[in-house]
């Protein structure tokens, strides 16, 4: 009995020092941890990783974005500036620079109020990919910084935003609107072009084959890669990783050229659950199982030890 339980201390000795001493101690070394930020966008982050000649500009930025978000936004004033929006965000828009521009049918639903600043200021500064450009005037949507210069008029348009566009969306459509541009999700038929139809003839499912591949061309030429399909990415990645990665790419991925998508939490919420719906559609079904299965296991352990007593005790 005694030998036992020396057996017993030295194994669990070295597996505790494995589970709390070596294993997070890899970790740290091999991912380093990045802290999320709670959906806000103040540019802390970008400030703090700018390199040296940036850092100005971003203080800069980031702070004119403070002052226009302290401003009181008219959105009857707004519907007309959001018109020069519609022009490249219209309905059945082609690819502009890259992509095609998403639909803003939930922008004030989905998007943070001082991102939605950032990104009429100044696209490339707001989604952090600035260190991609010369003149952040060459981001697709980089010409807004022309068309809408006044701090007032980015109020009224962002107040529109917020009034006239935050019906709350589907997962579906928290996706399509974020994300889809530029990430397929296979295991839900969906492209770059969205949901893929299903065609009476050969050939025309090969000419939408040929689209897909003309528009995920331009979506890699743009990027520098094709983003990956996204279907299996939610088994694939932990919930604070897929948070922390979607409020600023960089973060975890130093030089990616994934743009930040700017999502506030409700938003990023959304997409979540579109994602686990498509990559893990099983999992209500397991997580109403879980406590059954273990309410067996306990009932059956209790009973395996009754009949065992049972049985031993003649011999004992
Ligand atoms: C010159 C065309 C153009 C104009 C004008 C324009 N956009 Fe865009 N917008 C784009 C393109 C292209 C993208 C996709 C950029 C990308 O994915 O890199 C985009 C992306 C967006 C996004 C998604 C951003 C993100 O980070 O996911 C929002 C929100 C948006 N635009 C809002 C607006 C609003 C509001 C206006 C008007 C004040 C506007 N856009 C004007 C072309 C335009
Ligand atoms: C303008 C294009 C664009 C948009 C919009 C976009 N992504 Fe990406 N995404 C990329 C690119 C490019 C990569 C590849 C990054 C790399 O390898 O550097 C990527 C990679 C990823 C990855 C993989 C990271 C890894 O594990 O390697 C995840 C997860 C992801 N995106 C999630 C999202 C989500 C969620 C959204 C919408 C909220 C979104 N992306 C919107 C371009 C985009």
């Amino acid at each position: 009995m005694n030998k036992e339980l020396k057996i017993f201390g030295v194994v669990a000795f070295f597996t505790l020092l494995l589970y709390w001493g070596v294993e997070p101690f890899a970790h740290s070394q091999m991912h380093k941890h990045v802290e999320g930020h709670g959906f806000t966008y103040d540019g802390t982050a970008d400030i703090a990783e700018a390199s040296a000649e940036k850092k100005e500009a971003k203080t800069a930025f980031w702070a004119d974005v403070k002052k226009i978000a302290a401003l009181e936004g008219d959105a009857v004033a707004g519907e007309a500036t959001f018109g020069m929006c519609m022009g490249c965000h219209m309905d059945g828009a082609g690819n502009m620079g890259g992509v095609i521009p998403p639909s803003l049918d939930h922008a004030g639903a989905i998007y943070d109020k001082n991102y939605l600043i950032a990104l009429i200021k100044d696209p490339a500064m707001a989604s952090n990919v600035d260190h991609k450009y010369a003149d952040t005037m060459m981001h697709p949507m980089g010409s807004i910084k022309t068309m809408v210069t006044e701090p007032q008029d980015i109020a009224n348009v962002v107040a529109y935003l917020k009034a006239n566009k935050s019906a709350e969306p589907t997962a579906k459509e928290a996706f399509s609107e974020a994300c889809a541009r530029c990430h397929a999700m296979r295991y839900d038929k969906a492209t770059q072009l969205g949901d893929t139809p299903t065609f009476k003839y050969k050939k025309d499912e090969l000419a939408h084959e040929i689209k897909v591949i003309e528009e995920q061309d331009a979506v890699k030429a743009y990027m520098g890669k094709l983003p990956p399909d996204l279907s299996m990415i939610i088994r694939a990645r932990s919930h604070h990783f897929m948070e922390t990665f979607v409020e600023n790419p960089q973060s975890q991925l130093a030089g990616t050229s994934m743009p930040r998508v700017g999502l506030n939490e409700a938003g990023y919420e959304k997409v979540e659950e579109y994602l686990s719906d498509i990559g893990d559609p099983s999992k209500p079904a397991r997580e109403i199982a879980g406590p059954w299965v273990i309410g067996f296991m306990i009932l059956f352990t209790i009973l395996a030890y009754l009949w065992k007593s049972s049985l031993w005790r003649d011999l004992h």
